[in-house]
């Protein structure tokens, strides 16, 4: 085994070692701890817990390198090969008189200038706080609420669809008791739009948008950066605006290879 997978699963082992000497944890709560382990395996919500927790720490070790605009948590419903589409997303007919949005905005370089061609993923919940594309919930075609769209010769994008409400995750199972029930906390998300943008010789960007005035931005369940993704609530007519500019790093060659 390579000596930093040694170094960290031992330095794991011991940070959990300390917490268990800190608060003199009994034989019965150790037993309790593994039971709460064993039912989150059993309904397959290891990924989940995870993610809640710890997704956003990755993120931030990876933002410590990163000169442009900064990466945010990518959530689990990210669906590949979605069509590209052409100024406005897919709104199904019983959504189409719901509050609408325009997702525009510019991608540029180190250098400011402009990116033509960027490849911008959006995807976002459906009116009930779900996700298109995904089975357990509810399966609902892929090419609703999701989209690729490109950047102009000036590096600009636009697409209209229809606003995404809080998000909760589920919590039900052993990842919602230990964030209501035991963390005292609860276990949703502010309302989002995901973002991922692909670029030739550019390093890819996942980002996320929040919605000003929105609830639960800086208390995200799952520490989604909050204010630092927050976009100015600002309106044309009846249609909220949500400009977002990204700007992306030169590509990581050692990151391409590892992919
Ligand atoms: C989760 C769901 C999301 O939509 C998201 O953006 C992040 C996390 C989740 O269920 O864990
Ligand atoms: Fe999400």
């Amino acid at each position: 085994m390579n000596e930093r997978v040694t170094t960290i699963t031992m330095d794991i082992v011991e940070s959990i070692r300390d917490v268990l000497r800190k608060h003199d944890v009994t034989f019965s709560e150790y037993r309790a701890g593994i039971m709460h382990l064993a039912r989150t395996q059993g309904d397959g919500e290891i990924p989940l817990l995870v993610d809640v927790f710890f997704n956003s720490t990755i993120v931030e070790i990876e933002n410590r390198a990163r000169k442009g605009s900064k990466a945010a948590i990518q959530g689990p419903y990210f669906v590949p090969d979605v069509p590209h589409v052409n100024g406005e997303l897919a709104i199904e007919a019983s959504a189409k008189d719901l509050p609408k949005m325009v997702m525009r905005g510019k991608i540029t370089d180190q250098d400011g200038k402009p990116v033509a061609g960027a490849v911008i993923d959006v995807w976002h919940s459906t009116p009930q706080g779900t996700y298109s594309g995904i089975e357990k919930h509810g399966d609902l075609d892929k090419k609703y609420y999701r989209g690729k769209i490109s950047t102009d010769a000036n590096g600009r994008y636009e697409c209209k669809s229809i606003l995404p409400v809080a998000y909760q995750i589920p919590n039900k199972g052993p990842t919602g008791m230990l964030l209501e029930e035991y963390m005292g906390g609860h276990s949703w998300r502010p309302a989002h739009i995901h973002y991922w943008v692909q670029a030739d010789g550019k390093r890819d960007l996942i980002s996320q948008a929040y919605f000003e005035g929105g609830e639960h931005i800086e208390d995200d369940c799952c520490n989604g950066g909050g204010t630092d993704f927050m976009v100015p609530e600002k309106y044309e007519g009846d249609v909220r605006v949500m400009e977002v500019d990204f700007v992306l790093d030169e590509a990581v060659a050692s990151l391409e290879a590892a992919e």
